[in-house]
């Protein structure tokens, strides 16, 4: 997004070689956007199909949209309208029109990341921080291919998740939760094992929010206000924010979801520079991008910009039955402002994706309904006057998920503290339960719509990330199913208790909630509250009353994200302290299992744990607050987020990104290095772009976009036809007449070759080159318990480059079966070309700032700050008993 200065003169030359770099234009930020920040503009969108790895669907859907009326083409780019769904037809969060005629059906869009929102008879899965914090690749995978399954049972063609952006920057972000960690690398393989196990079931995956949805306060457009613009620059977009949807496409999601924000001032659904430039040319994404819900803002632009689906069809006022496109884009490509070929581009993107993922032999109509949970119900339920009718079959497609939800639940718990061996607790020792979280919602699991209330264990945030609740399998029960000596104070106040015993084991049960802004729990608008990353329902002063009494304490915390420990972390009595994060519905046994000791903790930390929220720079530790205008959230601290911004300035958290103990100890050894494939400066030429598919280029006669006679309209349902006495569609402005759209500047028709830093799925094709291997052995060094091991593979640049570098950045991680004591394993981590390039934001492309030999040195251990093994690629050595470098 901007040219800047390179430090580098003689780079600057080889790289000058390699072509034009720069945007001939000077590009002006926006409105109030801080100057530097800059939304330049991209067009035309690139033509879907030129990777050949979806050639084959493209050919289909060249075939099938060639046979679509115009009518057709714009039903099937937008939605029929919020709440507008019947089982039959519109059942689901977002349902586009159909083109029957020929073949296509209604797509079925559904919430949530972790489960099928708004039915019945499926699986709560545990949230994605849970499942960042397994740090199992396997695992991560075993949990998309049976949330793949499910949703296919239940009808519905896209998956909306997983959820990439937020990525965590800020610890008070509403959505944190959704996603996998704060960390591009952990969010990247998380979401791309995500993507892998739900489109292989025939689902496509939709990875979003693109891009910058840190905080959730002001993250809207509406008619009085736009939304929040998050300011961020080329390079921390490119090796932070961009990473996780990069490793997405290079996995082959089939759509991407544009974030409610704007970026650099320019809103993403209608951002050209985001969708067309970087996502569809840089990143060669071959699939649809639909707009966030409601987030729609203009007709001709968003077409421009390369937006393909509109969801849920609606204009930002919704419920009244306008649309921005629909009718809008039919009579806009019938006047000339969006070109024909655009439109054929939108439908052909939505057909391939669909052919991608197989969906055209077999895929099950949706037999569920988003908006009631009755049997029967209004199959219009927007409209005026609806018909009755069966709206759901209860269809169950939980098969034995339970057992891939439980196992992440389980292995995602992050032992953080131990002190004395107190756990595993033996079973014969008498247990005081301390605190709501303990048990199930007294109401019942779903009580609160989508979860929008923090009463009883807490399970997953609120929001439309979420999913109904099948059964709560919770703590209180798993724990008095394993031991008869349990006394539960059901209460967040410490009650009056006996004199303990010396025998005695408080356990205390503490929450911290979190969710979408669409709901407000106890004052929190979606993003956590203030400054403070406090308990809720004042935990840490039952957890401090607790550790008053009883001289063996076990913390057990159900959290969304990094909470402040200080008030009681040191307290001598505070012996062992469990992460449980968002288990879903597996939250007892999963414990229980821990805490008796079946199995040792594996789960790691995904973020951080600071010692104060003022450990972090301003920029993130604070959300960003009412102003005239535009809010500015302007990401200042660059890459310096989590353990790379505390690593810079010498801060130690509490816990560290990565950190994880287990009831056994293990040793690293055996390191050694591998080179695999050379590196040059940058990545060798791109390939050149493919055929495309080529359709007709003169403008249907506009009957073809009318209302078929005697047709029975239903009052609010978006239809894309229009009537026969729409003036625009008997004659048009543009192309057929009189007058020009005002293209936004800089707008252009001609396709283009792209850019050097792409070449497929997920940018050029070597940046995937493997260009070390690191291998190493783990041994169970204790004498009691089995454990899994998590070895994570850190990156330091070399001395004296021209780019600042954090001082270590996670590039790879691998988790070890079980092993008995000890046993050993071998694990080998690797690292590519792109991770070990920075992204040149003059030279637009990756960087390999150590060629000529310069030592990259790889740290290997089990936490960002414990790392004692490091292997150099000048040498390809490896040592082990080194101080770790933070
Ligand atoms: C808004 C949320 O931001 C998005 O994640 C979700 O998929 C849609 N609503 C549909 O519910």
């Amino acid at each position: 997004m901007a040219c800047r200065a390179s430090a580098l003169l003689l780079l600057s030359l080889v790289l000058a070689a390699l072509g034009p770099v720069c945007h001939a234009t000077p590009v002006n930020s926006r409105d109030n956007v801080p100057a530097g920040y800059y939304a330049a503009p991209y067009y035309p969108t690139p033509h879907g199909g030129w990777l050949a790895s979806w050639s084959e669907s493209y050919a289909k859907a060249q075939q099938l949209v060639s046979r679509m009326t115009l009518a057709e083409k714009t039903n099937i780019t937008g939605g029929c309208g919020i709440y507008m769904g019947s089982a039959t037809e519109l059942p689901c969060v977002g349902n586009t029109g159909s083109a029957n005629r020929v073949g296509f059906p209604q797509l079925c869009l559904q919430d949530s990341a972790l489960g099928v929102a708004a039915t019945d008879n499926v699986t709560a899965f545990p949230a994605g921080i849970t499942t960042g914090a397994t740090w199992d690749k396997n695992l991560i995978y075993a949990r998309g291919v049976a949330l793949g399954r499910e949703f296919r049972g239940k009808g519905a063609n896209v998956y909306l998740g997983p959820t990439v952006g937020p990525l965590g920057r800020k610890p008070l972000g509403g959505r944190n939760w959704e996603g996998f960690g704060s960390d591009p690398v952990l969010q990247a393989v998380a979401a791309a094992m995500t993507i892998k196990g739900v489109q292989e079931q025939g689902v496509i995956a939709t990875i979003k929010h693109l891009v910058g949805n840190e905080q959730e306060m002001y993250r809207m457009y509406n008619p009085l206000k736009p939304g929040y613009s998050a300011n961020i620059d080329d390079r921390t977009l490119h090796e932070i924010y961009l990473w996780p949807f990069a490793e997405g496409i290079h996995a082959g999601v089939g759509s991407v979801m544009t974030a409610y924000n704007a970026v650099n001032g320019s809103a993403c659904s209608q951002h050209s520079y985001l969708i067309n430039g970087i996502l569809k040319d840089e990143l060669g994404f071959q699939g649809f991008v639909m707009s966030d819900w409601l987030s729609h803002i203009s007709g001709v632009d968003s077409a421009l910009a390369g937006l393909d689906m509109d969801m849920p069809g609606d204009t930002n006022v919704p419920l009244f039955g306008y649309s921005e496109w629909k009718y809008e884009l039919t009579r806009s490509v019938l006047n000339g402002s969006v070109p024909l070929d655009r439109l054929n581009d939108m439908a052909t993107r939505i057909v391939a994706a669909w052919y991608q993922t197989g969906q055209d032999k077999d895929f099950p109509p949706p037999n569920f309904s988003s908006n009631t949970k009755d049997r029967d119900g209004l199959l219009y339920p927007a409209a005026l006057f609806s018909p009755n009718g069966q709206v759901n079959w209860f269809v169950n497609v939980q098969a034995d998920h339970y057992k891939v939800a439980r196992q992440v639940a389980q292995d995602a718990i992050t032992l953080l503290k131990n002190n004395g061996s107190l756990l595993p607790l033996s079973t014969s020792r008498p247990l005081k339960i301390f605190g709501t979280d303990a048990q199930v919602n007294s109401d019942g699991p779903n009580a609160c719509l989508n979860r929008a209330c923090d009463k009883g264990t807490l399970g997953m945030g609120w929001g439309s990330g979420i999913a109904d609740y099948p059964y709560f399998d919770d703590p209180i029960t798993a724990i008095r199913g394993r031991t008869s000596g349990v006394t539960f104070y059901n209460s967040d106040v410490f009650p009056a208790v006996p004199t303990p015993t010396a025998d005695d084991v408080a356990i205390v049960f503490i929450n911290s909630d979190a969710g979408e802004n669409s709901f407000t729990v106890e004052g929190n608008h979606g993003d956590r509250d203030s400054a403070k990353l406090a308990a809720w329902h004042r935990g840490d002063a039952l957890v401090k009353s607790a550790a008053a009494k009883y001289s063996d304490v076990v913390v057990v915390v159900h959290t969304v994200g990094p909470l402040i420990l200080e008030p009681w972390i040191d307290l001598p009595s505070v012996k062992a302290v469990l992460f449980a994060h968002l288990p879903g519905q597996e939250a007892g046994e999963s414990l229980t299992n821990v805490l008796f000791g079946d199995v040792s903790p594996s789960g790691h930390l995904p973020y951080s744990i600071t010692k104060a929220s003022t450990d972090l720079p301003n920029s993130v530790a604070n959300l960003k607050g009412y102003a005239v205008g535009q809010v500015q959230d302007t990401y200042s601290e660059g890459l310096y987020i989590d353990y790379r911004y505390l690593n810079k300035m010498g801060i130690k958290p509490r816990f560290a990104f990565g950190h994880g103990l287990s009831y056994t100890t293990f040793s690293f050894s055996n390191a050694s290095i591998a080179s695999v494939t050379p590196l040059t400066l940058v990545p060798p030429p791109r390939s050149p772009k493919g055929p495309t598919p080529s359709f007709s280029s003169a403008i249907p006669p506009a009957a073809e976009a009318y209302y078929p006679a005697g047709f029975n309209r239903i009052w609010r349902y978006i239809y894309s036809y229009l009537p026969p006495d729409d003036a625009n569609a008997a004659s048009g402005v543009g192309a057929a007449g009189t007058k020009q759209y005002a293209y936004p500047s800089g707008y252009s028709t001609t396709q283009t070759a792209g850019p050097a830093a792409g070449g497929d799925l997920g940018g050029n094709a070597a940046l995937w080159d493997v260009a070390w291997t690191v291998t190493l052995t783990i041994d169970n060094a204790g004498t009691q318990f089995p454990g899994r091991a998590v070895a994570q593979a850190y990156l330091q640049y070399p001395a004296g480059i021209p780019y600042d570098t954090p001082v270590v950045q996670l590039r790879d991680f691998a988790k070890t079966d079980a092993l008995a004591p000890g046993e050993a394993a071998t694990v080998t981590l690797q690292l590519t070309r792109k991770d070990v390039s920075v992204w040149d934001v003059e030279a637009q492309n990756w960087v390999v700032p150590g060629v000529g030999g310069k030592r990259y040195t790889i740290w290997l251990g089990e936490a960002s700050d414990a790392l004692f093994t490091a292997c150099y690629t000048d040498t390809l050595t490896c040592e082990s008993g080194l101080k770790s470098p933070v």
